[in-house]
């Protein structure tokens, strides 16, 4: 309702307009749930998608190992046994970020204290297997170095920021198809503690710099989901920090993640 007073023929009034905004408010609620809709609806499909050529894969290769499981060398089944490994892997990995992406609750009411060095170390262990198996596969090497600073207890979500931990250092490695090294930063400011994840690999242009948290933005081919930076996005904001992109194309890139120091609290009763 917007008022204001005027004067008519000597005699003051107010003039008041009511609007009945129920109308759009109803109308803007549709579009977002349209929206969410189609976006569901495009990631079911993509999931399909990519379940499907995982699952092709996988089926192939054992149909292939139990045929020829008593003439074929012990190097072929390995490679075979290998192949099919590394699309499990990729396949758990899908149902992982579907699990967060579609989640719906954005409560903190799950943050307890936790030590990101810890969580960063864990990260790098976890994906330690598949790290391997990728650099295996192209015939390159990638090495992590760790440079961890001491940190103060923060409240948060230890399995969303392993989720984001693990997104970036997979990031990194897809972005080094001839190898190179992934150095995992953390420090201590007066208010907030600092991560920085950088690689050596290929980098990304300016023109892409403001796309990669969208959801489904890739460029790595139509088997590729791109919603590993929109989680990352998503888990960060609700963890009250900031997600940042520096990158120098040919040379390679860093993600600084910045998280203040004792603002988030579970359902606002304990702070840190
Ligand atoms: N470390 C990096 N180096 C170079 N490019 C990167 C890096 N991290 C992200 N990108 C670019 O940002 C895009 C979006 O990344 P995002 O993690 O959201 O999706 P994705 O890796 O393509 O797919 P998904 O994570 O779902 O498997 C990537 O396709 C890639 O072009
Ligand atoms: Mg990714």
């Amino acid at each position: 309702i917007n008022t204001c007073p005027v004067k008519i023929e000597d005699e003051s009034l107010v003039l008041a307009i009511a609007r009945d905004t129920s109308v759009r408010k109803k109308a803007e609620e549709a579009l977002i749930r349209s929206e969410r809709l189609k976006a569901l609806g495009e990631m079911a499909a993509g999931v399909a998608h990519d379940f499907n050529s995982l699952l092709a894969i996988i089926l192939g290769n054992a149909q292939l190992l139990e045929m020829g499981v008593e003439s074929y060398k012990s190097e072929e089944i390995k490679e075979r046994l290998k192949i099919i490994i590394r699309t499990a892997y990729k396949g758990g990995d899908t149902v992982r970020r579907m699990r967060l992406f579609t989640r719906t609750e954005l409560s903190t009411r799950h943050f307890s204290k936790i030590d990101l060095n810890e969580i960063v170390r864990s990260a790098i262990a976890s994906t330690s297997p598949r790290r391997r198996y990728e650099a295996e596969a192209k015939g390159v090497t990638i090495k992590i170095k760790e440079k961890l600073g001491k940190l103060p207890l923060l409240l948060g979500s230890r399995s969303e920021l392993m989720e984001v931990f693990t997104n970036l250092i997979f990031n990194a490695v897809e972005s080094m198809s001839e190898g190179g090294e992934i150095t995992i930063r953390s420090e201590a400011k007066e208010n907030e503690i600092l991560l920085y994840f950088t690689d050596t690999g290929k980098g990304i242009p300016d023109t892409l710099k403001d796309r990669i948290f969208d959801p489904f933005f890739t460029t790595k081919g139509p088997k590729t989901l791109g919603l590993g930076l929109s989680v990352c996005y998503g888990i960060i904001e609700r963890h009250q920090g900031k997600i940042k992109v520096e990158s120098i194309k040919g040379k390679g890139t860093t993600f600084t993640i910045s998280i203040p120091i004792g603002r988030q609290s579970p359902s606002g009763e304990e702070q840190l």
